[in-house]
């Protein structure tokens, strides 16, 4: 399997690249609107078609490329059935892998950091969205969050899965790229061994953390598979405009 990570530095988003060496087929998942011309140019320059973007929920942080991507080369969106996204061309459930060539995505369903949450897991890869992040997870005060939820879905599905399973998150903010399962279940500040059910929720209720900047922009504009509003204020015209240089994650 070919294999990329690339970095989107405005939401400090990893966008995943999975190719098919057989097929010639790509899907990428997360992939970002302001990102896409550098995403489709690393496809080109591969050599591989994109079959299909997949998201892991809807953002609040930054507008998926899903739409963008469908109208440029035609690939499908592949996006959670919970979420009932009428843009949508594949709902993905758990227990249903979405295949392309020889890769399988394992669609795990981590509701808690958003209800409808998807994790996916390729062979010894886990890409975690924001149910799990290197020695963090995902906030859960807004768009359903539910840290109860998140506690089972980390501990009892994600940790449930083979110690060297590596862990791709869906964000990291100080540049790391990679951790595993037995890492996260080890040293996990939130979620690790040492924590209780009742830790973990008295730790995400005093957070206090910021009302999200684009949130307002990004929920309604990802809802439709990733459209751009049309009158931006320009402090956040970042979150739209194509990256100015190519930087690999
Ligand atoms: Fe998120």
């Amino acid at each position: 399997m070919i294999f990329r990570q690339l970095f989107e530095p405005v939401s400090s988003t990893y966008t995943y690249l999975l190719g098919c060496e057989e097929t010639g087929q790509a899907v990428l998942i997360d992939p970002v609107i302001n990102a896409i011309e550098r995403d489709l140019a690393e496809l080109y320059r591969l050599g591989l078609t994109l079959a299909y973007s997949v998201d892991t929920h809807i953002h609040a942080d930054h507008i998926t490329a899903a739409l963008e991507l469908k109208n440029k080369v035609g690939s499908k969106i592949a996006a959670p059935a919970f979420d009932r996204l009428p843009c949508a061309d594949v709902g993905i459930e758990e227990g249903v892998p979405l295949k392309l060539g020889s890769i399988e995505l394992q669609p795990l369903h981590t509701p808690g950091h958003t209800a409808g949450h998807f994790a996916y897991r390729v062979g010894e890869r886990l890409f975690t969205g924001d149910a799990l992040l290197i020695d963090g997870c995902g906030r859960t005060d807004f768009q359903n969050g539910d840290s109860d939820a998140l506690y089972s879905s980390v501990t009892e599905k994600l940790f449930a899965l083979p110690e060297d399973t590596l862990v791709y998150p869906a964000h990291d903010y100080k540049g790391r790229r990679v951790s595993s399962v037995a890492q996260e279940k080890k040293r996990n500040p939130r979620l690790g061994e040492q924590r209780t059910r009742e830790e973990f929720k008295q730790i995400m209720a005093s957070l206090n953390l910021p009302y999200p900047t684009f949130i307002d922009y990004a929920v309604p504009g990802n809802q439709q598979c990733g459209v751009c509003p049309d009158h931006l204020p320009n402090e956040l015209q970042k979150y739209c405009l194509q990256m100015t240089q190519s930087i690999q994650g």
